[in-house]
């Protein structure tokens, strides 16, 4: 079977990329390189000593869909490509409504054309905004709070219209919780150039001494220690779960969502603490005021994902720790 995978040499693309060849996929991985690295090409392939092809180029460009479609006998698609920046996606929301939406509607009328019609869709727990209790189902309530979120509910509606209007399409849109790690050999991983957003990369660059100290933004949430409270997942376990919905993509003509979460909420300072623990480093951190649009606390009813998908994640925060600091220490 042969899986076109966009953003393939991104975070999640890339660990994604190595499960789908692990499993005996065939891949064919196209990026524009925008947020990700030439060389990942090269390192999937040594993890996986399995070769693929290769398109640089961008979604929202249609003729070079048409090229790869046409190269390629593409089975289904892994849509990953898509700009993920909270915080720039309120200060640029074009740049967000134009780059996320324009390319997968691109997408989806090529794949359409060649009647290629089994998608699996990166979507985010972000749709649910501030959800009402905990843990969250995937039959909350939808809402968001930034363009970003936005543009990944606005995609998530045009899949539930297109299946709609032929239920040909058959489509897993799976919902990521906070995802973090690497892959164990530190070949892959997150290592944003630029002062990280999220919370694990920045942990890094303090631990290697990138950075000079955390900011915890916040500790009057209503939580175990009044730090913010989320379920982080290893990338890995994320990446199983789109080999999972791939199967199921292939095997059938639904469309569905499911949450990618393990089920458990950390708080920053127990990730923080267990970091330090794990790694045997010190982590500098004071505590600041809260960040805008920060909720108190995000954790995931992952059942139905074990039950529609036979999916579950099985690292432990400490192996999310320790993997994400073996990492960047391999890649400073
Ligand atoms: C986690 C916790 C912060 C940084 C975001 C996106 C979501 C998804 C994952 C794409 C919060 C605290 C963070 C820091 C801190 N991305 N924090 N100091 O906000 O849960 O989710 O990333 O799909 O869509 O919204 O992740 O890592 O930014 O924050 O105290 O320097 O860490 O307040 O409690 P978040 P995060």
């Amino acid at each position: 079977m042969n899986i076109l995978v966009t953003g393939g040499t991104g975070y999640i693309g890339s660990h994604t990329c190595v499960e789908l060849l692990n499993s005996n996929y065939n891949v064919i991985v196209i990026d524009n390189l925008s947020n990700s690295k030439i060389d990942v090409v090269d390192k999937i392939k040594k993890i996986t000593n399995k070769d693929f092809k290769f398109y640089e180029g961008d979604c929202c460009n249609k003729e070079f869909l048409n090229k790869v479609f046409t190269e390629n006998q593409i089975d289904a698609v892994i849509h990953f490509a898509g700009f993920k920046a909270v915080g720039e996606s309120v200060l640029k929301p074009l740049k967000y409504y134009r780059n996320n939406l324009d390319s997968t509607i691109s997408l989806l009328e090529v794949m359409n054309s060649f009647n290629v019609k089994k998608l699996v869709f990166s979507s985010s727990a972000t749709v649910y905004g501030k959800p009402e209790s905990l843990p969250i189902k995937e039959n909350f309530p939808l809402s968001t709070t930034n363009p970003y979120g936005s543009t990944k509910l606005m995609i998530e509606d045009i899949l539930r219209d297109l299946h709609k209007s032929d239920n040909d399409w058959s489509i897993a849109i799976l919902r990521y919780f906070n995802p973090i790690g690497a892959h164990k050999s530190g070949l892959i991983g997150e290592n944003p150039n630029d002062i990280p957003n999220n919370l694990m990369p920045y942990i890094v660059k303090v631990a290697t001494g990138q950075l000079d100290e955390l900011s915890i933004f916040g500790n009057d949430y209503d939580t175990v220690d009044g730090t913010g409270v989320r379920d982080y997942i290893h990338v890995v376990d994320l990446a199983k779960g789109h080999i999972k919905a791939i199967e199921k993509v292939l095997k059938e003509n639904t469309i569905d969502s499911y949450n990618l979460g393990t089920g458990n909420g950390y708080s920053v300072l127990e990730l923080v603490k267990t970091f330090i623990k794990v790694n045997n480093v010190d982590v500098k951190y004071k505590i600041t005021k809260r960040r805008p649009g920060d909720i108190d606390a995000c954790y995931a009813d992952p059942s139905y994902a074990k039950e529609k998908l036979n999916w579950e994640a099985s690292l432990t925060i400490d192996e999310m720790c320790r993997d994400a600091y073996n990492y960047v220490k391999k890649n400073k």
